[in-house]
């Protein structure tokens, strides 16, 4: 499978189609005035647990009426009940499905086997972007963080996953070791600090890395204007992508 295999059912025709808006709100009604006035400079519209929790699978199909659906509810569960959520986000018509790859190789195969020839993508989470080195060895992880995220990637695209979350500090990592995958990078920020994001990076540079979306929360949601940001966002990005066709 190839890289263009994988983005085939998401095409990318400009630089702002990469970006992925973060709709982390409590309710419709609130995400709706930002979801209609970046939907035409974004490529997708992510839906996480706050959202969904709320409005259930209306919101997918209110959604979708702006632009394609990433369902990022993080699934973490015994492969019958990933395989069965992964059917029933399929009727939703989400475009893009989260899964934990430490859910482990049955459950992912599930997904994967569940999505063949659909128009949704299971993509993996390897390592939460909030999560420092500190952090994983608290969770009884030997590992450092590039041999955890390498190791739940190759987990993953063993059972069939060809799309990955992770941060931007380790994607060139993984755009080395899986060359065909799909990369999505949260914790995107100008500069490092400042919340819960652990592990950084501009949006130049991710994409410089190798990732082909990125996902976008708080810095476009607290915007002054979130539509001229999201244009200095896409512009980045086609400064990225010039830089990583230079090398
Ligand atoms: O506001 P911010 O730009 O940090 O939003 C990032 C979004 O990406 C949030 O919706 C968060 O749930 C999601 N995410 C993440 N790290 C992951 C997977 C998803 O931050 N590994």
């Amino acid at each position: 499978m190839t890289h263009g295999d994988v983005l085939a059912p998401y095409p990318l025709p400009r630089p702002a189609h990469r970006l992925v808006l973060a709709l982390d709100f409590p309710s419709w009604n609130e995400a709706l005035p930002l979801a209609e006035r970046l939907a035409p400079e974004v490529g997708c519209l992510k839906i996480g647990l706050e959202l969904f929790l709320r409005e259930g699978p209306t919101v997918v199909r209110e959604a979708s009426r702006l632009a394609p659906v990433f369902l990022d509810l993080k699934l973490h569960d015994i492969p019958r009940t990933i395989d069965h959520a992964t059917a029933s986000a399929l009727a939703s018509g989400a475009r893009l499905l989260s899964l934990h790859a430490a859910a482990g190789h049955t459950a992912l195969q599930r997904a994967a086997r569940r999505t063949e020839g659909t128009s949704l993508i299971p993509v993996a989470v390897t390592v939460l972007t909030s999560l420092s080195a500190d952090d994983l060895r608290q969770l009884g992880v030997d590992n450092d963080l590039d041999t955890q995220v390498l190791c739940l990637a190759r987990l993953a695209w063993e059972a069939g996953i060809r799309a990955f979350v992770t941060s931007p500090r380790e994607v060139g990592l993984l755009r080395r070791a899986f060359p065909g995958a799909l990369l999505i990078t949260p914790g995107i920020r100008a500069q490092a600090g400042g919340d819960d994001q652990q592990r950084t990076a501009c949006a130049r540079d991710a994409i410089a890395a190798g990732s082909d979306l990125l996902v976008v929360g708080r810095p476009l949601r607290h915007a002054a204007d979130p539509v001229q940001t999201a244009s200095v966002l896409a512009e980045e990005i086609r400064k990225g992508l010039e830089q990583r066709q230079s090398r």
